[in-house]
């Protein structure tokens, strides 16, 4: 049977715990041996923190040399062209334990980048199909969400934390994606649940996450979010709404 890629991804407002959970389904993951890619793409960086990897060339670094070289050298063909984007971008990915990653930079500009856009999408599309699940950590606000970059997800996440505000945006991220396209699974977790109960009306909520004060202190020691313990309980409930949504 036909390999269909898995492709999650994670928006919502901003600090709402996008990139915790992120890095934390890419655990859940690996654990379980599938072939996974992760991709960054919040210009701000903050998933290979969460992970402990050093990033190396993002999409956009690639972007530029890949423009710089056709400048440079004589006009290369289009065949050459894509072998070379290609090529660049395999040298770009960070092979990590279990998963592979990848960040994306500055998002894709049009104007003179525009064929090298064209040739990194078809390059990026392509290399998706060799994973069971790509997990892209977004940026917050809904611009992605009408971007290409989420064109191809399957599974949108979208995170809230209790406040008005955050589920406010979180439901219109769930119109828009559910504007776009009719296919894609998309769904609302509220993270950072304290005490008092947190009022979602008719959304479509896979489960809601307690604050816990484990997350919270891997982020301010900086450290990787996959070192997290197996019987985390807030691990715990994360995994039993993925299996319920991803599998
Ligand atoms: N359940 C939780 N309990 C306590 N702290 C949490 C929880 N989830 C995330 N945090 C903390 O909240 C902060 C923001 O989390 P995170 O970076 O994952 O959010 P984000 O949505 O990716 O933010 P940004 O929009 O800035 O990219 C971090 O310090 C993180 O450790
Ligand atoms: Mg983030």
């Amino acid at each position: 049977m036909e390999n269909v890629t898995k492709v999650i991804a994670f928006c919502g407002k901003g600090g709402a715990g996008k990139t915790s959970l992120c890095a934390l389904a890419i655990k859940y993951l690996t654990e379980r041996k599938k072939r996974v890619l992760a991709i960054d793409a919040d210009p701000a960086g903050g998933l290979s923190w969460a992970l402990g990897i050093t990033p190396a060339r993002t999409l956009d670094d690639l972007r530029i040399s890949l423009h710089n070289i056709i400048n440079d050298k004589e006009l290369r063909t289009g065949d050459e062209l894509y072998e070379l984007a290609n090529y660049e971008l395999l040298a770009s990915l960070v092979e990590h334990t279990g998963f592979d990653f990848l960040a994306v930079g500055r998002p894709e500009s049009e104007g003179c980048f525009c064929s090298i856009n064209g040739f990194l999408r078809h390059c990026v599309g392509k290399l998706i199909e060799h994973y069971e699940y790509v997990c892209i950590d977004g940026e917050a606000g809904l611009e992605q969400v009408n971007r290409r970059v989420l064109e191809t997800v399957t599974h949108l996440i979208i995170v809230s934390d209790t406040s008005r505000r955050s589920i406010d945006i979180a439901h219109n991220l769930l119109l828009l994606a559910q504007k776009r396209t009719q296919t894609m699974h998309c769904g609302i977790i509220i993270n950072k649940l304290g005490d008092s109960n947190c009022e979602t009306g008719q959304l479509p909520v896979l489960g809601m996450l307690p604050v816990s004060q484990t997350i919270a202190l891997y982020d301010t020691r900086g450290k990787s979010l996959l070192q997290l313990s197996d019987s985390d309980e807030y691990y715990q409930k994360l995994k039993e709404v993925l299996i319920q949504f991803i599998q």
